[in-house]
């Protein structure tokens, strides 16, 4: 396999500094030969973003964030990030259009403008997209993707800096997943969507939602995903390293 597999750990609103200690078994095998096509990204909050950058300094592991303010210089936002900020304290990717922060009121323009700002500032975005259960069950999964798709990326004429994740919201922290069938499926429209708007830019889409050190080796039998974007099992790094070394085996 030539293709970089990426692994990316979102550990939402969980972490303090005695859980950054755990990653060091990640980053001490990180730097191991058979993980040389991991591409491991940590995705702390805010609160620890300096202190992963510092710790996983000397390996190759990367550091993002999980959100981003749409603006670029410095304003009276209270409580918020800029991606200049991000960018200056050494991460280099973030997360935008996350399901939970659209819930907060982030709208596809709102995520368009955070991409924007995100890629002006040279951060990588790991742009989430998905649609939630009525919405499934309603058949309109295509609509919604195309729609995120479109009016999340407006102005975006290059996607190397983008890592496509899908997330379906129905199965966040639910251990709900769909059929290896129906998922690559999904993952060849969302490829399709893509083809048609950038034309022969190479794309790299990831899957999100209850990944686990169980379904896992179902999970990498599709080819076409690029790697996984992990909640939960990722604030363990047992079960992390369990479903990279899965992954890459
Ligand atoms: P879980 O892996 O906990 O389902 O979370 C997925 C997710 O939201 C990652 O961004």
């Amino acid at each position: 396999m030539t293709n970089k597999i990426f692994f990316i750990a979102n550990w939402k609103m969980f972490g303090d500094l005695k859980s950054l200690k755990s990653i060091k078994r990640v980053i001490n095998l990180s730097k191991k030969k058979k993980f040389l096509n991991a591409k491991i990204i940590y995705c702390p909050p805010y609160t620890l973003l300096n202190s992963f950058v510092i710790k996983t300094k000397k390996s190759r592991i990367t550091v993002g964030a999980q959100n981003c303010h749409h603006k670029i210089d410095p304003g009276p936002y209270t409580g918020s990030i800029s991606s200049n900020m991000i960018k200056k304290i050494g991460a280099k990717y973030v997360i935008i259009g996350h399901s939970e922060n659209r819930l907060n009121g982030d709208t596809n323009e709102e995520i368009n403008k955070k991409i924007q700002s995100a890629i002006s500032n040279n951060l990588s975005v790991i742009f989430c997209i998905g649609e939630n259960m009525t919405e499934k069950k309603n058949k309109k999964t295509n609509l919604v993707l195309r729609n995120q798709i479109n009016l999340g990326l407006r102005k975006i004429k290059k996607i190397d800096k983008i890592i496509f994740a899908y997330e379906p919201i129905w199965s966040i922290g639910t251990g709900k997943i769909m059929s290896n069938n129906e998922l690559k499926k999904q993952i060849l429209n969302i490829k399709n969507i893509l083809k048609n708007k950038f034309k022969k830019q190479k794309n790299r889409i990831v899957y999100g939602g209850s990944v686990n050190d169980k379904n896992i080796i179902n999970l990498k039998q599709i080819k076409e995903i690029n790697g996984f974007l992990v909640g939960g099992a990722s604030q363990n790094s047992n079960k992390f390293i369990d479903i990279i070394e899965k992954t890459i085996n």
